[in-house]
């Protein structure tokens, strides 16, 4: 059989039109939603704010639900609810977006990186619980691509310790793990309302908890550390309130929240588009041994944020780059996550060093997310399936 040119050696690409490897999904009823507050009296933190949280906590199965402004206000606001400080050391994972461990800097602690396992690349609890010491306050595990962490050690490990656990579940909001939603799980959970995740308010954060105490710190840090809000002021016909903690302005907005509730209200259909999507994947790829396909365990439901493939790089001509490179020719929007945090001349300025994590740093060498997202339609992902076994193909020894 003859073999289809290349676009990155002159032949026609697979597809005309760049496919992202994620985007959001809004339709006219979420443009109706936020409409209806533009012309409301509360622009900002008004009645949609509640009513946002209080269908994302029952959705989530918490008690409460926090919004904030980003998943790294929902981060920094669970690290500083978490009592993380100065003297702390905080264990997370490599295998990350740079935010997950810049929320224990900005509470001025210190960031310990453990190595993850090497099928679901999330966080080995045996490795956290050997860099545990004396300093360490908290483990922010991360659901990395959507599928849920080992919970159940991690927590294990965390009481005999007396740690707190915070979810970085930015790529999980819908994922189950042993039958139980992902929000309720950790001490803290958090996610990100980015274009890119589940579901989205332009930027966004929400963290859950079952705490109340911890509810309580997380609503007055992200409104200044001040003990009310303005609408209940207003209600209450009282100018008086106190500042009792340092805070932030990590509000989100009620045109936000409505455009959030809109959008939960679709999410159940579109975590059903995105494990067909990887199950599409997954099928088309398991022969190929040039490709290893994701490793989903049988005790959880990924929330499919990202479907990352790791090239078996012994059987193929050409490495990540080119191979990223030819994808991308054929106008797949692939990407990588993560190039391991303690890599970045940030954290290498603090001390870290390549080759302490062996596991997150070789996987990160093979890896390549492609597109997944609720929008694609059937002929995206048949695009996409067609592009990587052109460009597999090609390069297979
Ligand atoms: C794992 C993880 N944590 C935190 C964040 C930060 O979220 P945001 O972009 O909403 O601030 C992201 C966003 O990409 C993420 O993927």
């Amino acid at each position: 059989m003859t073999q289809a040119i290349l676009a990155i050696n002159g032949g026609a690409p697979t597809r005309t039109a760049m496919l992202p490897y994620g985007r959001q999904f809004v339709d006219d009823q979420d443009v109706q939603a936020v409409i209806e507050v533009l012309r409301s009296e509360w622009l900002t933190t008004g009645p949609r704010v509640a009513e946002f949280e209080s269908a994302f906590a029952q959705f989530a199965g918490a008690k409460y639900a926090i919004a904030v402004s980003s998943g790294t206000a929902a981060l920094h606001a669970a690290a500083f609810a978490a009592g993380i400080g100065p003297d702390d050391e905080v264990i997370t994972t490599p295998m990350t977006f740079a935010a997950t461990a810049n929320c224990v800097r900005y509470q001025g602690g210190t960031v310990v990186f453990a190595d993850v396992r090497h099928d679901t690349l999330n966080l080995d609890s045996a490795k956290v619980e050997t860099s545990i010491t004396s300093k360490t306050k908290a483990v922010i595990t991360v659901d990395y691509t959507g599928q849920p962490s080992d919970l159940d050690e991690l927590q294990a490990v965390a009481s005999r310790r007396r740690l707190t656990t915070i979810e970085d579940a930015s790529h999980a909001l819908g994922a189950t793990y042993r039958g139980r939603q992902v929000g309720a799980l950790a001490d803290l959970t958090t996610f990100s309302l980015h274009p890119v995740k589940h579901i989205t308010t332009g930027e966004g954060g929400m963290v859950t908890t079952d705490d109340p105490e911890l509810a309580a710190r997380l609503r007055r840090f992200r409104t200044h550390g001040i003990t009310s809000e303005f609408r209940e002021r207003e209600r209450e016909g009282s100018w008086f309130y106190e500042m009792t903690e340092l805070g932030f302005n990590y509000r989100l907005t009620d045109l936000q929240s409505a455009l959030g509730l809109s959008q939960l209200r679709k999410l159940p259909d579109w975590i059903v588009r995105r494990r067909w999507i990887a199950e599409c994947y997954s099928e088309a790829f398991s022969a190929l041994p040039e490709i290893e396909i994701p490793m989903v365990l049988r005790d959880r439901e990924p929330a499919w944020h990202l479907y990352v493939i790791r090239l078996n790089l012994d059987r193929l001509r050409s490495g990540r780059a080119e191979i990223f490179r030819a994808l991308r020719a054929e106008n797949i929007g692939v990407n990588v996550h993560y190039i391991p945090i303690p890599w970045h001349p940030y954290y290498r300025a603090l001390g870290y060093k390549k080759g302490a994590w062996p596991v997150a740093e070789g996987a990160y060498e093979r890896m390549i997310s492609l597109p997944i997202f609720p929008a694609m339609t059937d002929t995206d992902v048949e695009d996409v399936v067609t592009a990587v076994k052109k460009v597999v193909g090609h390069f297979r020894k």
